[in-house]
């Protein structure tokens, strides 16, 4: 499709027609809702206004997209950065750097830090100290608790909120609500869309003494799928009664990606690039502790069945949950050893090469990555590429043949569990609100962050 002869411009005031764009992205061949086609993007004022052929148009600056791929902004709707309280193992700073090298232009960050995120000072505390000092932009997710029921309408719609998280099942942290008297609360009270941590806590307590001391592979024997199952299952009922939406992240069971199928209404699905591509038992033989994570990896038929509801559409988004932890603290003995490995650089390289093997199409992951996010979330002008919204930009070399490599890795962590891993497919260049943030493997910009902003709190955000 060439869609050269689409031009249009925007006219809004005070701007004419002659000095048209602050830049111009040129010759790429843009992916969105048009489907994928050569095209050139207009940019003023940190938005798209214009599409099509620009050749002749004039622009404050140029740049050269021939041979590159142009994407919407990849939003990673699940990472932890640590900050505060966890700062030996990431920070909003570095966790953004990782996400710009990676091609991710907005992130949806976790409250299970310390403190917890889980009043309004908290939140703005987050708010103030990512904003100009994060690459990328952000929201950041308040924690439900037995205790701040009460206050969650009031929460959700704060600026800079992405909504609510539970954690149904402990992982990292101090966040937990496993009862379901609370947990019907919570969704009897919330009119936003909330996410979900799904493990059942009192079958994990039940069965502890699966755990091998020295042995990580024993974590999915514990963890087991049935855990997430009951807990899914439960959320999903609830979700039913009281009319809520919920998000249902890291689905990781082919039992739980069947069973949501049939419950789209209320319930939207994450999956995570480990859980599409590492498998068990290799995966603990070659990693260890590394490949420790809740809920767990498991093993090919679970990995067949999501690779099953990504086919048939049952899954609306890839979050990475970034989850970064020290060497020092991986290389304790399991199962001292904490839960969880860094992500948000890897997402877009990882999936590109499945797109490439021919595991799904480009737009799909356009599909999983923009337009999924601001669907389910009413993100305020991110996730397409169309006049109006912010000029977010995930630029990718299709044809690039890369391995990944720990030196590239900017999270504090220093670590990846897709060491090594052949690739083809790479992020060149992210762009956020029409400015370059990374070029060619460098961060070129400044930290100019700023909270992304939701259609049910506008008049906050
Ligand atoms: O493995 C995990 N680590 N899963 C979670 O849900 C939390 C995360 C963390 O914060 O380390």
């Amino acid at each position: 499709m060439n869609r050269g002869a689409a031009c249009k411009h925007i006219k809004d005031k005070g701007h004419s027609l002659s000095k048209t764009f602050d830049s111009v992205f040129k010759g790429g061949t843009v992916v969105n809702q048009d489907g994928v086609g050569r095209g050139d993007i207009g940019v003023r004022d940190g938005r798209i206004v214009a599409l099509g052929d620009l050749a002749t148009a004039d622009a404050g600056e140029v740049i050269d997209a021939t041979g590159l791929h142009i994407l919407p902004g990849v939003i990673d709707s699940q990472v932890h950065f640590r900050e505060p309280g966890g700062e030996h193992k990431e920070d909003l700073e570095s966790g953004s750097r990782s996400a710009i090298m990676g091609g991710v232009t907005a992130v949806f960050e976790m409250p299970n830090t310390n403190p917890l995120t889980t009043s309004a000072d908290a939140l703005a505390d987050k708010v103030k100290r990512a904003t100009n000092r994060m690459y990328c932009d952000f929201a950041f997710y308040v924690g439900g608790t037995r205790e701040n029921i009460a206050d969650l309408p009031e929460l959700e719609r704060l600026p800079g909120a992405a909504g609510i998280k539970v954690f149904i099942g402990s992982s990292t942290g101090n966040l937990l609500v496993d009862d379901e008297a609370s947990l019907s609360r919570i969704l009897s009270v919330i009119r936003r869309r909330a996410a979900f941590h799904s493990e059942d806590e009192a079958r994990l307590n039940a069965r502890e003494s699966a755990r091998r001391e020295g042995d990580p592979s024993s974590h999915s024997e514990w963890r087991d799928g049935k855990a997430a199952m009951i807990s899914t299952e439960r959320l999903v009922r609830l979700a039913h009664e009281h009319g809520a939406r919920v998000h249902v992240l890291h689905i990781s069971t082919a039992e739980e990606m069947a069973f949501l199928a049939h419950h789209k209404d209320v319930a939207s699905v994450e999956v995570t690039p480990q859980h599409l591509t590492l498998t068990t038992p290799e995966i603990y033989e070659r990693l260890g502790t590394y490949a420790q994570m809740n809920p767990p990896l498991r093993d090919a038929a679970h990995q067949a069945g999501l690779w099953e509801g990504l086919r048939l559409g049952t899954i609306d988004v890839l979050g990475s949950d970034h989850a970064p932890h020290t060497r020092e603290e991986k290389d304790q003995t399991y199962p001292a050893s904490p839960s969880g490995m860094p992500g948000v650089q890897t997402l877009v390289p990882v999936m590109l090469d499945h797109v490439n093997a021919g595991r799904l199409s480009l737009e799909r992951f356009v599909d999983l990555t923009s337009h999924g996010p601001n669907r389910l979330f009413s993100i305020a002008g991110k996730g397409r590429i169309a006049a109006g919204y912010d000029a977010d930009l995930t630029i990718v070399d299709m044809a690039a043949k890369k391995k990944i490599d720990e030196s590239w890795i900017a999270s504090k962590c220093g670590w990846t569990p897709f060491e090594g891993r052949a690739v083809t497919g790479w992020p060149v260049g992210t762009v956020i609100r029409g400015k370059r943030a990374m070029w060619d493997g460098e961060i070129v910009g400044a930290a100019t962050g700023q909270p992304v902003r939701f259609g049910e709190a506008l008049a906050r955000g």
